[in-house]
């Protein structure tokens, strides 16, 4: 069958295609396939860093970016190799919304207190004695716990302990970038002065399930720190039941005077797969940022099974098929921008319904070599 004639070829619109991009006017014609696909097309590519890459990195981190040098966080963030210096929203990119990055802070060492208009969220990986200050109130933090700052509110961090401490930061960098919404300041002082005493939002919310009386409208923080006590315990009581045949035995950190998401722009969750759990395959527009915290296993993603263990950090980006297999009792925690596309309501999803509703695994994901 003869190939159909496209008006694209014709020497009159080549011409005229190109003499308008001189005065800095674009051609629709030419670029609507890219613009207005079917489905989401993200240029973020699922990806893999792993807990011995991290932890080598972030040690010689500590021997070069030493206090004395003054500076910033010792922060290294995971940028996805599909959007590297991409702009807008290509720099320091997870995913096309979200940026993700581990911090180390040494016994005796001050992060600097400031405040900006992304809002950021913490999951503590390593070690314990350090806290972080946020609007005068001293949180410390250990393995496991989930902490917030939401957009605008002074933050820096202290460690009083004897290790080492690693976290995951997570923020909404290239969204508020994108939105042109990027507003920073530092503090006056090196780090705030505790107004509070300390751990105050965790004593008075009692990690969520209640409020004081005196607290009965929505509060953009309220509760600073969910405890991975309470946490691993609210799993427990969902493993009495049917789990959810895409996520297992997964839970939403939640703001407790609103019930919305804890951070308004990031969803966090906390999910375990039982030893042996393999869940079935589905996509949908949100994107997430995973945190092995416990176990090991694999998820395949768009065919490629990416094998997991704890200190992994990876990527499923939006509209990627993903599925979840556990080797070993294991927990996840992960970010994801779905309250952004609540926001927008484009959230949508699939499930696989070839192959009893799972991939065929494809190609096995290979790291650069550490
Ligand atoms: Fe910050
Ligand atoms: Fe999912």
């Amino acid at each position: 069958m003869a190939e159909k004639h496209s008006y694209m070829q014709d020497q009159d619109v080549k011409d005229f295609t190109k003499d308008i991009q001189q005065y800095n006017l674009g051609p629709l014609w030419e670029a609507i396939p890219a613009l207005m696909h079917k489905n989401p097309e993200p240029h973020a590519e699922a990806y893999l860093w792993s807990d011995e890459l991290l932890k080598k990195k972030l040690m010689e981190a500590a021997q070069i970016f030493t206090p004395d040098r003054g500076g910033e966080r010792r922060a290294i963030y995971f940028q996805n190799p599909g959007l590297t210096y991409r702009q807008p929203w290509g720099w320091a990119s997870t995913t096309q919304t979200l940026y993700a990055a581990v911090q180390l802070l040494l016994p005796g060492e001050v992060a600097p207190s400031h405040r900006h208009s992304q809002s950021a969220l913490r999951f503590i990986t390593d070690g314990e004695g350090a806290y972080t200050i946020v609007e005068g109130e001293r949180i410390f933090m250990e393995e496991g716990d989930f902490l917030i700052t939401p957009k605008n509110l002074w933050h820096g961090h202290g460690h009083v302990g004897e290790e080492p401490m690693i976290w995951m930061d997570a923020l909404d960098i290239p969204t508020i970038y994108s939105l042109g919404g990027t507003f920073f300041e530092p503090y006056p002082d090196k780090i705030e002065t505790p107004k509070r005493p300390d751990n105050f939002s965790e004593l008075r919310y009692s990690g969520g399930i209640v409020r004081p009386i005196s607290d009965r409208y929505s509060a953009v923080a309220p509760l600073a720190n969910y405890k991975w006590k309470r946490t691993a315990e609210a799993i427990e009581g969902l493993m009495k039941f049917e789990p959810d045949p895409y996520d297992g035995y997964a839970v939403e950190y939640i703001n407790p005077s609103n019930g919305q998401t804890a951070n308004p722009t990031m969803g966090a969750w906390m999910q375990k797969l039982p030893k042996g759990f393999h869940t079935k395959a589905h996509r949908h527009t949100h994107s997430s940022i995973y945190q092995v915290h416990r176990g090991s296993g694999y998820t395949i993603i768009n065919g490629v099974r990416f094998d997991w263990k704890k200190g992994d950090y990876f990527v499923v980006p939006n509209w990627a098929w993903h599925e979840h297999v556990a080797t070993e009792d294991s927990y996840l925690f992960s970010v994801n921008d779905l309250p952004i596309m609540e926001r927008f309501d484009l959230e949508q999803g699939q499930v696989l319904d070839t192959n009893n509703g799972n991939q065929e695994v494809k190609s096995e994901f290979k790291a650069v070599p550490v």
